[in-house]
């Protein structure tokens, strides 16, 4: 007996050896003599960046669907359902063609020049407070859908590490090298005037001019409520239906730019990759001829689901949501104004 519980613990004891010479690397011979070189898994850990090139691409991919539900669960609580963001989380999408503009949007789609930071970012950071909690294929899927979200990809997208060189951010040319060891420091490193530098000076503008200081709230409240109680009063009994304003049906022209790609209304309009949209105001659903509508239309017509004002705007607000299974790869509009001048133009553009 004893002599097999000696053996086995000197077994132990060798192991235990074995185990510590393997996994701990020797201290450091040089130097102060502290710490001690890092191990290579120690390396690997931390080695996580991704570059523009695609160097440190981990093997994996994810499609836009997988990862808008990833989204749902994991991102938008802070980002918003579609890169809105809520309250003042950081917007994701949108904000294109607002650079040069004094309140510049910038998004990881409007901004960003590299989808190798989005990847990186996104595995290294997010989401806050449970940072690299996600998968590799994972954080493709959600990479897709923050490039779906921009617009940047269809909704069957699916981004993998053979593909994601192909996809570019369309603010990349925008970037360019360092150049200010050419360009700046000549400038400021000429000889500086330091005495009577400007031959005189004139004052141009008083910040009382300038009308710098803003109006108390108060006031200003007191006088917006003044315009309403003036506009009220001029105000006459509304008249009889006389159509939307040219107005709408311009703001509508604008924003069937989102819808364009797939539907024609007009003189000529034909059907494409959604059904031709003249007279679709009042009509019963699926109303196309020669356009081959899913199951879930085909069932809609058999009901006598009308297009009315109502049933439009629930169905261009959430066409998933409104009518599930049905194939229009849209994914909503995000405003209810956006429903109600498009409505607009579609009326007055395709006949009612
Ligand atoms: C609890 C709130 C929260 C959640 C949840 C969250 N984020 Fe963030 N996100 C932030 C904050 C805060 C920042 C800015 C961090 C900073 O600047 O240091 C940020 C920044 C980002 C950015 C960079 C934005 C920019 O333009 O600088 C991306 C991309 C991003 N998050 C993606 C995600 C993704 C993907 C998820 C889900 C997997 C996610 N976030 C979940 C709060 C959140
Ligand atoms: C990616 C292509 C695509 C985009 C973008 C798109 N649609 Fe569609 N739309 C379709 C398809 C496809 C259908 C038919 C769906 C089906 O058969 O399930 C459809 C159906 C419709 C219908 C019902 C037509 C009928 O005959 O009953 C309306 C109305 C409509 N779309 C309006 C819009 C509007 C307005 C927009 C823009 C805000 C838009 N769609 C954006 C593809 C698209």
């Amino acid at each position: 007996m004893n002599k097999v519980i000696g053996l086995s613990a000197s077994l132990l004891m060798g192991s235990a050896t074995f185990v510590l010479s393997e996994n701990v690397a020797p201290s450091q011979d040089g130097g102060y003599g502290l710490g001690r070189t890092a191990l290579p898994e120690e390396i690997a850990a931390w080695d996580i960046d991704v570059r523009p090139d695609g160097l440190g691409l981990p093997a994996g991919s994810g499609d836009v669907f997988t990862g808008e539900e990833l989204w749902i669960d994991n991102c938008s609580a802070c980002h918003g359902d579609f890169g809105e963001a809520r309250g003042r989380w950081p917007v994701i999408a949108g904000g294109f063609g607002t650079l040069h503009g004094e309140d510049p949007n910038k998004t990881v789609g409007s901004y960003w020049p590299y989808l190798s930071t989005v990847w990186d970012y996104v595995h290294r950071a997010m989401p806050y407070g449970n940072a690299q909690s996600l998968s590799n294929d994972e954080v493709y899927a959600i990479v897709a859908y923050i490039m779906y979200s921009n617009d940047l990809v269809d909704d069957d997208f699916e981004l993998s590490n053979e593909n994601f060189l192909d996809v570019r951010l369309p603010n990349e040319e925008n970037f360019f090298m360092d150049d200010r060891a050419e360009v700046e420091l000549p400038m400021f490193s000429e000889a500086v005037c330091m005495e009577n530098c400007v031959e005189s000076v004139e004052i141009t503008a008083r910040a009382a001019v300038l009308d710098v200081t803003p109006e108390t709230e108060t006031e200003g409240d007191a006088a917006a409520a003044e315009v309403i109680e003036v506009a009220a009063a001029t105000e006459e009994a509304p008249p009889a239906e006389i159509g939307p304003s040219p107005e709408l049906v311009a703001a509508g022209e604008e924003a069937f730019r989102a819808c364009r790609s797939c539907h024609q209304v007009g003189e000529g309009a034909r059907n494409g990759a959604g059904p031709q949209l003249n007279g679709i105001y009042m009509a019963t659903a699926a109303h196309a001829e020669g356009f081959r509508y899913s199951p879930a239309f085909e069932q809609v017509r058999a009901d006598g689901l009308v297009w009315d004002d109502e049933a439009l705007t629930a169905y261009l607000m959430d066409p998933r949501g409104y009518l599930p299974n049905n194939r229009m790869a849209f994914r909503g509009l995000r405003d209810a104004a956006d429903a109600e001048a498009i409505i607009a133009y579609l009326r007055a553009e395709g006949g009612e």
